[in-house]
């Protein structure tokens, strides 16, 4: 019953159950740990009829074969692997880049990032630290992608268009990630087989376009390629609600954090629990790019200096220190803890399977029976005098 209700375009294009499909979520805290989103996470949402999606953007080539295959051992269903494909990044791996590539980060940044360090009592821990190389492309990550024939492709940032004839060459569907119209017609244009349409709310890297109003303009915009909704969406209504504006399935990132399968840490899961609506911040202090995080004093601190942020790949080799200084003297609260508004609305852990049950069930709901304002019964009452 509830597979035929929720039965849309998305489930025929991935061969999946539900229209649900997850974010794939990369590095977080710092880094500590990892992708939040892991083999673990992406085999139960599989296992439970949505779409796992691996956040492979913090894994060289080697690590991400080797995720690829841990899921193939934990599901026989589809599932994808989320890149980023940034245009305006720092690659730190190009030619011509120094042996420390913190010299291309002026002085005064310097500076600033000390008097911070001051100012939240962060201890000097990795002086001695060797400059970063050899870090890979995303030219390196998708190759193995293609090695393995992985059956769908995410692209997190920018535009994925040069690899998209080879996936469909070798039979893999593309997704790609915008916050705009311009960019929706962009990736349409470049062949990809679903937009997926994220608006503000989203946790992680974001833009400013609310969902409800994002996502029918970038249904008309990227026609007759379909689209997704992302940014806010939590649970049955908002599933509902996106099937409504024109999308054909879900891409949810926060809703998964807390779940027994996300690879983050308890003190994590713990203040998205914790979260209101309001407690999120849009901050470029971690990555260079607008995030939305649970707020802490440090994201704070940064917006309020009025620092402008460096590029992509410069960023957060200037926070690299920061960060591993605040870990080390336990200040956790300090640290990347990407999530969206949704954070509010979540209020217990669950596994993966539960959040997909409770979401569909609750979406059939919706579109077959009341609506949560009632409406429709309102309406069947005046019809039926
Ligand atoms: C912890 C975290 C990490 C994320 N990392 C990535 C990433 O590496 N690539 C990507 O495409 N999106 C990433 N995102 C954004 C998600 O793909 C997705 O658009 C967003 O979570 C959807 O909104 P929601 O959080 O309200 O469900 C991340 C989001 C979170 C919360």
């Amino acid at each position: 019953m509830a597979s035929n209700v929720l039965r849309t375009a998305a489930c025929e294009m991935f061969g999946i159950e539900y229209p649900i499909l997850l974010a794939g979520m990369g590095p977080t805290a710092g880094g500590g740990r990892g992708s939040a989103a892991t083999a673990e996470l992406v085999a139960a949402v599989s296992n439970a009829g949505g779409l796992g999606v691996l956040g492979g953007a913090g894994f060289g080539p080697d690590a991400l074969r080797a995720e690829v295959r841990r899921i193939r051992s934990l599901t026989d269903k589809p599932f994808g692997v989320d890149l980023l494909f940034p245009s305006n990044a720092v690659r730190l791996s190009d030619e011509g880049t120094p042996a420390d590539p913190r010299t291309l980060i002026p002085q005064e940044y310097w500076d600033a990032i000390g008097r911070i360090k001051q100012e939240f009592g962060i201890p000097d821990v990795a002086q001695d630290r060797p400059a970063p190389r050899g870090l890979w492309r995303v030219d390196d990550q998708v190759e193995v992608l293609f090695e393995e024939r992985v059956p769908v492709l995410a692209s997190g940032l920018g535009n994925p268009a040069p690899f998209v004839p080879r996936a469909h060459e070798l039979g893999m569907k593309v997704i790609a990630l915008v916050g705009n119209t311009k960019n929706a017609r962009r990736v349409a244009a470049a062949g990809v087989d679903l937009v997926v349409a994220q608006g503000t709310e989203a946790g992680g890297h974001t833009g400013r376009i609310g969902t409800i109003a994002l996502v029918p303009q970038v249904v008309d915009a990227a026609a007759p390629v379909p689209v997704a909704a992302a940014g806010g969406i939590a649970d049955g209504r908002g599933l509902a609600a996106a099937l409504a504006l024109g999308a054909c399935a879900v891409w949810c990132g926060t809703v998964f954090l807390a779940t027994h399968e996300a690879n983050l840490y308890e003190w994590q899961k713990q203040r998205i629990l914790n979260a209101t609506e309001e407690d999120t911040i849009v901050t470029r202090l971690y990555s260079g790019k607008t995030m939305r995080n649970i707020t802490n004093p440090l994201a704070q601190a940064w917006e309020a200096s009025g620092i402008k942020a460096l590029p992509m790949g410069l960023q957060g080799l200037l926070i690299a220190d920061l960060v591993t200084g605040a870990r080390a003297a336990g200040k956790d609260e300090l640290l990347m803890n990407a999530a969206g508004q949704a954070a509010g609305m979540i209020s217990g852990l669950r596994s993966a399977k539960e959040v997909i049950d409770e979401m569909v069930a609750g979406a059939v709901q919706v579109l077959t029976r009341d609506l949560p304002g009632g409406v429709r019964a309102a309406a069947a009452a005046e019809s039926a005098v």
